[in-house]
């Protein structure tokens, strides 16, 4: 069942969607060769309890930390770790806050030091796709439409989509009704209408679409070893138009003239 939000729902959803991105902003900061990953999750975790928020992934469903931490070829729910950040390397954070009750989710795929132009170029189409998929979650629209309009955009460009995770309405849960795929049919699904918070993540891989899920559980990773990247935000509808809740400002004004 779709919970519709309503006007005062959606501001403690615009709450909850500036502290993420915000986190996100912090995180970015650290994000260099020579980092632990450890380091970033315990940064976010600080940041977000100094906001008077709540790490809503830590402890979910058994999750043992704040961030999401999806390296090279991780796709999704990688765990922190001692790992040590490289050049050439690319990490995907994805983290949801709680605050007020409500949650914000997103997820940005960073480039470590100089990457491969054709990793950049995975990036860079990752993130063309979620706006691609914005554009078409107008009132009216439907979830195919979304799913259809970042399949397309991805696949002419010749990249593959993760099929076995989606994205997902958002509100005091951090799952909620409908689902949102990155693939499939225009016209078919729920339709969008005010009242709605959805979450659109392309999972997007640049060799074949096949993923493990590692015997921890949780880390999913592309099954050929190749880069997958993964960008993400929370959309809110209200009067009649769409308006993207979270943002990338933070991670744009962290990171200068490095930010993809
Ligand atoms: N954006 C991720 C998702 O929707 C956040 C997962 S948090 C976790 O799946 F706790 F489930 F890992
Ligand atoms: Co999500």
């Amino acid at each position: 069942m779709i919970y519709l939000k309503t006007p005062e729902d959606m501001r403690g959803m615009q709450v909850a969607c500036d502290l993420v991105s915000r986190t996100l902003g912090e995180v970015a900061r650290w994000i260099a060769p020579g980092v632990t990953t450890n380091k970033l999750d315990s940064i976010a975790r600080e940041f977000i309890h100094d906001n008077g928020g709540r790490p809503a992934c830590l402890g979910y469903g058994g999750f043992p930390a704040t961030l999401c931490i999806e390296v090279n070829e991780t796709v999704v729910h990688g765990f922190p770790s001692n790992y040590t950040l490289r050049d050439g390397d690319i990490i995907g954070i994805d983290t949801v806050t709680e605050i007020g009750g409500f949650n914000g989710d997103s997820c940005y795929t960073f480039a470590v030091g100089e990457i491969d132009p054709e990793v950049r170029r995975l990036l860079v189409t990752t993130k063309e796709s979620l706006y691609k998929g914005i554009e078409a979650a107008k009132p009216g629209a439907r979830i195919g439409d979304i799913a259809n309009a970042v399949q397309t955009y991805c696949e002419k460009r010749g990249y593959t989509v993760v099929r076995e995770m989606c994205g997902h309405g958002i509100g005091r849960k951090m799952h909620e009704d409908p689902e949102v795929p990155n693939y499939g049919r225009r016209g078919i699904g729920p339709m969008l209408k005010n009242g709605m918070c959805i979450c659109i993540e392309p999972m997007i891989n640049m060799g074949s679409r096949n993923i493990v899920i590692e015997r921890d559980g949780w880390t999913c990773r592309t099954k050929d070893r190749k880069p997958s990247a993964h960008f993400e935000h929370t959309l809110g509808i209200y009067d009649d138009q769409t308006h993207i809740l979270t943002t990338f400002d933070y991670i744009k004004e962290a990171l200068g003239d490095r930010f993809i």
